[in-house]
């Protein structure tokens, strides 16, 4: 039999009016184009199954999720980045009229709105209309979330800083340095470990002074002069402390 000829339909649905008792469809109109689920159909469905399972496999080992040092909780200065699908919601937080004292409304109202009206969408649109051009209300909203979803994730993607994000996540060799060395207590009279980090493995605002690569002579015109970002005058001691200090930094070795 046909399916639709001479049936009942409940409302605009697919359930019949009547039901059927349930006898195995009748297939000798269609000759070969039915199979038997055991084993044939199992089995192709299977082999799409592990041409997936393998491809998944290869990537995973083609490109390793990217690691980032040990979490921190005392680092404030460290900047979360949520997954690439929560990005909008993010995005949406950066805005003046979403974020500081409104945060309610960006954190809360305006998704809180959005997926309430999906929630409620079965009960405020009961048209019995299907089709997409006899829907407009619904579907102008519909596109309209699509696109400021798109939006955000772009937004958001071309204003954040990766390289920033890259170098406040790498993962930093965690040297032993001997605190009761000379050179490291100048380095602490001095203020380079304010920036530079109590065992001198770099910080939100300094690199690390851990295997530099630098000479003795390198490292103290540095902490004099300065370099880049780092202002000159920074050391106030002796030739002699300045000696004693490059040394010492010269001589942080990554292991
Ligand atoms: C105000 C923060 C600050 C202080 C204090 C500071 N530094 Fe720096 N230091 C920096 C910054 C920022 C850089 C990166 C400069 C650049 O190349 O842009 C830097 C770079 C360096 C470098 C070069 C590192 C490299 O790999 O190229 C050395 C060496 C260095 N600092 C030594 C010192 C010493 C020694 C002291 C203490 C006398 C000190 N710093 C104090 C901020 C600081």
């Amino acid at each position: 039999m046909h399916r639709g000829k001479g049936m009942k339909f409940v409302g605009d649905s697919r359930v019949p009016a009547e039901r059927k008792p349930n006898i195995p469809k009748d297939y000798s109109e269609y000759p070969g184009k039915t199979e038997a689920f055991w084993p044939n159909f199992l089995l192709k469905e299977w082999m799409v199954g592990a041409v997936f399972l393998i491809g998944f496999l290869c990537l995973t080992v083609a490109h390793p999720s990217p690691l980032e040092r040990i979490a921190d909780p005392t680092d404030t200065s460290y900047i979360p980045l949520p997954d690439w699908y929560f990005l909008f919601l993010y995005q949406l937080l950066k805005y003046s009229y979403a974020s500081g004292p409104y945060t309610v409304v960006g954190a809360i109202i305006m998704p809180g709105l959005a997926f309430g009206a999906l929630l409620l969408a079965p009960f405020l649109d009961r048209g019995p209309e299907r089709r997409p051009t006899k829907r407009p209300v619904a579907v102008g909203m519909m596109l309209l979330t699509l696109a400021a979803i798109v939006f955000l994730t772009w937004e958001s993607v071309v204003t954040h800083d990766w390289e920033a994000a890259a170098e406040q996540g790498k993962i930093r060799a965690e040297v032993e340095i001997d605190k009761n060395a000379d050179g490291y207590k100048i380095a602490q009279a001095n203020t380079c470990t304010t920036c530079h980090g109590e065992n001198l493995q770099g910080g939100p605002a300094a690199p690390s002074l851990v295997g530099t690569g630098l000479s003795a002579e390198e490292v103290a015109k540095i902490a004099k002069d300065g370099q880049g970002s780092m202002p000159g005058g920074i050391f106030k001691g002796t030739d002699e402390e300045l000696k004693k200090l490059a040394e010492f930094i010269a001589g942080l070795k990554a292991e």
